[in-house]
């Protein structure tokens, strides 16, 4: 059986925060976080949208571009490291809103990379033949463990969400290869401290993620005996466009080639792949039978690479 993306959606906070605005906040200025990151803007959700809010509302997209029914979910997987509450998870809290009374649900954490742990295991329970559609969301509301004082997180991160319909597609399409990693030695360099604050190592986890990023786009391609030069589209992590171009360059392809939402948004955690999935799709960007690969990097250390036919 061949699974696959039937559709995707996603959610922006509407509250565009500037570098010039964290210039006010505290001592950056825009062209350090411009060369050194890429990003410009990002976008920071009100007192009143929690993340099972974005989460909800880029379901709702995703069911629609999909043409599946609430009643016909029948699991609900949320990545995220900003639940709500620590439970119930923000599954939970989706199915209520949606209605989905047949989902099962529940969260995963992989923190960056959890969306590539929500696909590759809800492309399990559709291999098996156990469930028929699961609902992927990554979300997070990382303004939430954002600490204010420390520039050299805060500049970095955003808020948002993103979300797939993974399922049955047809022949040749869908996910041809993944891998999934992790190192909890790594766990260190990345974290929420006893204030519920975001603490990176910024230099560790680049040097980490600079060298996975790479090699697991290539073992995906090398997985299915392609070469690099098959690959038509890259959708990458957004946590520095440093990182992200090793990844593109290792391929050879050009910056067109690569969804690339860190200019705007920031990194947003989870929910960074699926929302520059989502709008990379809604742009045209990425066509029918594209081979696509999605590669991302996060706490844990946890890291995580699909090949995939659109
Ligand atoms: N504005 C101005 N100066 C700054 C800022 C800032 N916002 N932040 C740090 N600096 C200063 C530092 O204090 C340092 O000054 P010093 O030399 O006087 O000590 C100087 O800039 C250089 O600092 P470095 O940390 O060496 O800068 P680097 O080039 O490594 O860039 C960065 C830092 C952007 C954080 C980089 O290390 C990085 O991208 N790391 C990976 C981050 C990442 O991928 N995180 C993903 C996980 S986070 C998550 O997903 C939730």
């Amino acid at each position: 059986m061949n699974v696959g993306i039937l559709g995707t959606g996603h959610y922006l906070p509407t509250k565009i925060v500037t570098n010039k605005d964290l210039e006010k906040i505290v001592d950056t200025n825009d062209e350090w976080i411009r060369t050194r990151t890429g990003i410009e803007e990002r976008r920071l959700a009100e007192d009143d949208i929690d993340t099972s809010d974005m989460a909800y509302h880029a379901a709702l997209g995703a069911l629609e571009e999909a043409a599946i029914d609430v009643d016909d979910i029948d699991l609900i997987l949320v990545a995220t490291v900003t639940a709500d509450t620590p439970f119930p998870s923000v599954a939970c809290m989706v199915q209520e809103r949606l209605g989905a009374m047949n989902a099962a649900a529940m969260d995963i954490g992989a923190a960056c990379a959890g969306f590539m742990y929500g696909i590759i295991t809800a492309k399990q329970f559709v291999e098996t033949k156990a469930y028929k559609n699961v609902l992927v969301i990554g979300a997070d509301k990382l303004s939430k463990i954002i600490n204010w004082e420390d520039r050299s997180t805060c500049v970095l991160l955003g808020d948002g969400a993103g979300a797939a319909v993974v399922g049955e597609v047809g022949e040749g399409k869908g996910i041809l290869s993944f891998e999934l990693g992790a190192n909890g030695s790594g766990g260190k360099d990345l974290y929420q401290d006893e204030n519920n604050q975001l603490v990176m190592n910024g230099r560790e986890v680049y040097k980490f993620a600079v060298r996975q990023m790479p090699e697991s786009t290539v073992n995906v391609i090398n997985q299915l005996g392609y070469s690099k030069e098959d690959v038509d589209y890259l959708v990458p992590h957004q946590a520095n466009i440093r990182i992200m171009d090793a990844a593109r360059e290792r391929l050879g392809i050009s910056p067109d080639k690569m969804a690339a939402t860190i200019r705007k948004y920031g990194n947003n955690s989870a929910a960074s792949i699926p929302m520059a999935l989502s709008e990379s799709v809604k742009e045209g960007k990425i066509k029918d039978n594209d081979l696509i690969v999605l590669v991302g990097f996060g706490g844990g250390l946890t890291w995580g690479a699909v090949a995939m036919r659109w």
